[in-house]
């Protein structure tokens, strides 16, 4: 009975009530709020530990949220919090060298050898917007080019056609950034390799950098299609314009190091989330002769009172041990290959028209009846079933991101018995979904 179903969340209201009256909008980032699946006060989470969340009212989720992606090795993990409180212990933030930052970089490296140099920073947005900066100070011009949909941050280059948290509040472009910084970001849809020549025709001595997402988390999961890697690789090369990974979902998420599709390698790389073991982190890095334009060698300025901080980066590296033992790719992306699975199956049984992409531990299901291939695509899926979708999980016990534009993140901390439990609540969601379609 959907009666029993109705979920007492009266202290998260009383919660969310408090904050708005003293944080904006009652959230930290306003991909956080429920703005785009109905506006409900959000789920206000009093702790986490290993696959689960649980509320101020005494709730239980099962967590495919993932903190947007981070948190791949669940929440707490003994071994990464044995690393934070060594690493706090000794010295949280010293601002001088220490050996933990060359430790972290040479294992980056060692992962990931096209960083030939690199520098830790504090966030994502940090990492692409310096990006941006140094791009622009090698070839000494200003335009950058961009895929519709994919998110870099929220600096006021990249909040062009910015994807999943703009596009989820119905924010296309921010208000704030001027018209001057706009008219330097060209937009082309991710995977359309005749707009990317035609701009290219246009722009392309213009172009300091072209970013991508090389399987994009933004508007759900994207993989590039055959050649479009190589495509972009291409007119880089013939352009003189630096190719930029945007790797801060997807370094380390779909296996130990970067994407490595169609062995396509770029100049240089943005990562962040998973890097940080669940602390604030980001980074950048990639070829010697750009990473030296950036300061103190080079005329390029970047720098962080917080950067390199002992507690993030062996945070970080604590994740990574757990991410390198053997077949941790293989059951993340089972997992998720299970679940997706389940979507699709239990969609079809409910008569409801779904779309699923996954690729490795994360997967993302669009109410559309054509394949998603880029972001046009994924703003045709229906968002009001994804919002009944995401409440009737919730109301369930099963925690997403509270957006049509948002993955699923499988973790090593889901059990057999937390999936099996998963995959009882997809089907009982998707025929509460079917049932208000
Ligand atoms: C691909 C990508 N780049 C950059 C960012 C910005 O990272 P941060 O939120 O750490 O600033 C995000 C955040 O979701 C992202 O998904």
């Amino acid at each position: 009975m959907e009666s029993e179903r109705i979920y007492l969340n009266s202290h998260s209201i009383r919660w969310s009530e408090r904050a708005q009256s003293v944080l904006l909008g009652g959230v930290n980032s306003p991909s956080r709020s429920y703005k785009a699946v109905g506006g409900q006060a959000p789920v206000t989470i009093a702790c986490a530990q290993g696959a689960y969340l649980y509320d101020v009212d005494g709730q239980r989720y099962i967590d495919y949220l993932a903190a947007f992606g981070p948190v791949i090795a669940g929440h707490g993990h003994p071994h990464i919090a044995a690393a934070v409180t060594a690493a706090y212990e000794e010295g949280s933030l010293i601002g001088a060298p220490t050996p933990w930052e060359t430790l972290y970089a040479e294992r980056l490296r060692m992962a990931i050898p096209e960083l030939t140099r690199l520098r830790f920073v504090n966030s994502g947005t940090e990492a692409m917007m310096t990006i941006i900066r140094v791009s622009r100070a090698y070839t000494g011009r200003t335009k950058v080019l961009k895929c519709a949909g994919c998110y870099h941050g929220h600096s006021d280059l990249v909040l062009v056609a910015a994807g999943s948290g703009p596009s989820s509040l119905g924010i296309p472009d921010s208000a704030g950034v001027p018209e001057s910084i706009a008219r330097d970001v060209i937009t082309i849809p991710y995977n359309d390799v005749a707009a990317l020549h035609d701009a290219m025709a246009r722009y392309g001595t213009e172009l300091a950098c072209v970013m991508t997402e090389p399987v994009v988390g933004n508007f759900g999961i994207v993989e590039p299609s055959p050649g479009y890697l190589q495509a972009l690789r291409d007119a880089c090369d013939a352009s003189g314009a630096l190719l930029i990974y945007d790797e801060v979902i997807t370094a380390f998420r779909f296996r130990f190091g970067a994407v490595r599709h169609d062995e396509v390698k770029p100049d240089l790389m943005a990562l962040g989330k998973i890097i940080g073991g669940g602390l604030p982190i980001g980074a950048y890095g990639g070829r010697q002769d750009i990473m030296e334009q950036v300061a103190p060698l080079g005329p390029a300025y970047q720098a962080g009172t917080m950067a390199g901080n002992p507690v993030s980066l062996r945070a970080g590296m604590a994740c990574l041990d757990l991410l390198e033992a053997p077949g941790t790719y293989e059951r993340l992306a089972t997992t998720a290959k299970t679940l997706a699975d389940a979507v699709r199956s239990s969609a079809q049984r409910h008569h409801l028209t779904v779309q699923v992409n996954r690729y490795g531990g994360a997967f993302a299901a669009y109410f559309t009846e054509l394949p998603v291939t880029d972001y046009e695509g994924a703003k045709r899926a229906d968002g009001r079933l994804f919002a009944l979708f995401f409440h009737a999980l919730r109301e369930r016990g099963v925690m997403i991101a509270p957006s049509k534009y948002e993955a699923w993140f499988t973790t090593l901390a889901h059990s057999d018995d937390d999936i099996a439990v998963t995959l009882a609540i997809i089907d009982d969601s998707l025929a509460q979904v079917a049932r208000h379609a």
